[in-house]
């Protein structure tokens, strides 16, 4: 018998997104991006989203079948995000996906999207599914997550107090008068800057307390404070250092963990994973920790479909049961849940 056909559905900030996936393989990923509609308020309007989600929810679900050339009457069992995220955006996958669900008379499984972030890994079936470090850095989150099981036992050891990394990325980018998203654009421009220029804090290091926890908060102050002072600081190298020492503390951390946990994989994802200094830095320090370093394909580290439909086969092939009928969006959805009963 042919391994079960997903579907997974993903609406909890500002992508619609829908993949669908044979067992372990991908065969469609979908993603489309109310992004530029926020970029003049500097950060996602909640509003904005719900409405970009119910305009976008049927045409990417059309080009989702389309994509992975088969019938909604195929799907063997839907996914969608039930939390965390937007509430408004959220309920928007949650009601397509238990219509769905119940008109077709398929299970359906509400899923945490920091847990799916990481078994979007499940989908390169070349490798064997082991225990993990999750490093989860986006616009949204920062965690360090134990992963000892995708389907059963997931927990976070520590996340950010304050903002997380890609909104740090986005506030400086923002008082350096580069573009939104501003992860990207510090990116690019740091290249350009010497990493070294300025000794920018790290925040929660030999912090006892805040072992595996991150605050970007007092790099955020150092920042602006040092453009107070010099106000004809060189771009590039502000970007540069402070791109550094956010490198610095994340892998730090990530690294501890895997070390302190006997992990011998560390998983990246979320946006912030698209970072080139990131990749660069983790790929060393991996190296000289002997932790081997799973970085996802971009389409799939970003906020997707695949990674929901991923989570979802996982449960059945683990057999998880499934949601419940009335299925509700949890906001703030943890990870002592990976799947909503
Ligand atoms: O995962 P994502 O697309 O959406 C969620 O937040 O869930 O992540 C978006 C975040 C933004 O804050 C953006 O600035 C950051 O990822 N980002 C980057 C890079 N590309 C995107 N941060 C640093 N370097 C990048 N190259
Ligand atoms: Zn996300």
């Amino acid at each position: 018998m042919s391994e079960p056909l997903v579907l997974g559905i993903e609406t909890s900030c500002d992508e619609t997104a829908i993949g669908i996936v044979r067992g372990r393989t991908l065969l469609a990923n979908v993603i489309l991006s109310s992004v530029e509609e926020h970029a003049r308020f500097g950060g996602v309007v909640p509003e904005i989203a719900s409405r970009a989600h119910l305009e976008a929810i049927h045409s990417v679900l059309t080009r989702a079948l389309a994509e992975a050339n088969v019938s909604i009457n195929d799907i063997d069992a839907f996914g969608v995000t039930a939390g965390p995220g937007l509430i408004g955006a959220l309920l928007v996958g949650v009601s397509s996906a238990s219509a769905l669900s119940l008109a077709l008379d398929k299970p359906l499984y509400g899923v945490n999207h920091l847990s799916a972030h990481l078994a979007v890994d499940a989908l390169d079936s070349s490798h064997e599914l082991s225990p993990a470090i999750g490093l989860l850095v986006s616009g949204g989150h920062s965690s360090i997550i134990k992963v000892s099981d995708f389907a059963s036992d997931v927990t976070v050891l520590g996340s950010t107090i304050d903002d997380a990394a890609g909104e740090a990325f986005d506030k400086i980018a923002r008082i350096l008068q580069l573009e939104f998203p501003g992860g990207p654009a510090i990116d690019r421009v740091a290249r350009e800057g010497n990493a070294s220029a300025i000794d920018f804090p790290r925040g929660l290091t030999n912090d006892s307390e805040h072992v595996y926890d991150f605050s970007f908060s007092g790099l955020k102050t150092a920042v602006a404070r040092y453009l107070q002072k010099v106000p004809n600081a060189v771009v590039a190298d502000v970007a540069a250092s402070f791109q550094e020492a956010i490198v610095d503390v994340l892998l730090e951390k990530a690294i501890a963990a895997a070390n302190a946990f006997g992990m011998e994989e560390l998983i990246i994802a979320g946006g912030v994973a698209a970072n080139s200094r990131l990749r660069q830095v983790a790929a060393q320090r991996c190296a000289e920790s002997k932790v081997r370093l799973r970085i996802p394909p971009m389409p799939l580290c970003t906020d997707n479909g695949a990674m929901v439909a991923a989570l979802t086969s996982l449960a059945l092939s683990h057999g998880v049961p499934s949601s419940s009928v009335g299925l509700e969006a949890q906001s703030s959805m943890g990870l002592s849940h990976v799947f909503w009963a």
